[in-house]
């Protein structure tokens, strides 16, 4: 049994926000859905609700101040160092991206090829970047979704791992929208992470075969 528990992927989670998507990693876990275990959350924001989520549930939370860096001519890279300081401290496997606010330097990406995920709410590589929820409406999509996808330099430009559509209805706002797409973004983010578990991705160029699917 212990020799099970010390295989468990490593989990740090990187988030800014309010940390719905961390809850349903947290929530799949719990249910035993997931077999992984999170080691820390770290946020760029001092106050993000999502840091109060991980104390509640008896994570380690990080808050790791961008602006001692801000004055150095690569502070975004400097930054990303102490983050990759972090995740190495904690022996972290996996890196998931959940609302994190911050574009991640090559430091990061490189360290974490392919050990990085991210969650976006559209179907990528429709409407990268942020808003995209209401670009899509703006746009007169008929269908959005969410994407999981590994991290590349690219902003949300990395190999799809698993999307979910969401039809677009007459009278959604970017809200309503949002609120439907995210139903389905905590569906996907565990599941993507279970596969990753099981070491079921296999990523060859940007395109990522999923062994043993259906
Ligand atoms: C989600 O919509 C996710 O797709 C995007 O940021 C939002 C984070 O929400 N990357 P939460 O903080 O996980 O609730």
């Amino acid at each position: 049994m212990s020799g099970r528990a010390l295989k468990k992927v490593r989990i740090g989670v990187l988030a800014s926000g309010r940390g719905s998507n961390l809850q349903a990693i947290i929530d799949a876990i719990e249910a035993g859905r997931l077999d992984a275990r999170i080691v820390l959350v770290l946020s760029n924001k001092k106050d993000a609700a999502v840091l109060e989520r991980a104390r509640k549930h008896g994570l380690a939370d990080v808050f790791l101040d961008p602006k001692p860096f801000a004055g150095q001519p690569d502070a975004r890279e400097a930054y990303d160092r102490a983050v990759l300081d972090v995740l190495r401290k904690q022996d972290v496997e996996l890196v998931l991206l959940a609302g994190y606010m911050k574009i991640v330097t090559p430091v990061l990406v490189k360290a974490y090829e392919n050990r990085m995920m991210n969650i976006h709410p559209s179907l990528l590589p429709s409407f990268p970047g942020l808003d995209a929820q209401k670009k899509a409406l703006e746009h007169g999509g008929k269908l959005s979704g969410c994407t999981v996808h590994f991290v590349t330099e690219g902003v949300d430009e990395g190999p799809i791992i698993l999307q979910a559509a969401v039809p677009i209805v007459e009278g959604d706002t970017a809200e309503t929208l949002a609120a439907r797409i995210l139903v389905e973004e905590h569906k996907i983010y565990p599941k993507a992470v279970q596969l990753y578990a099981e070491g079921r991705l296999n990523v060859s160029g940007r395109v990522v075969h999923v062994s043993g699917a259906s």
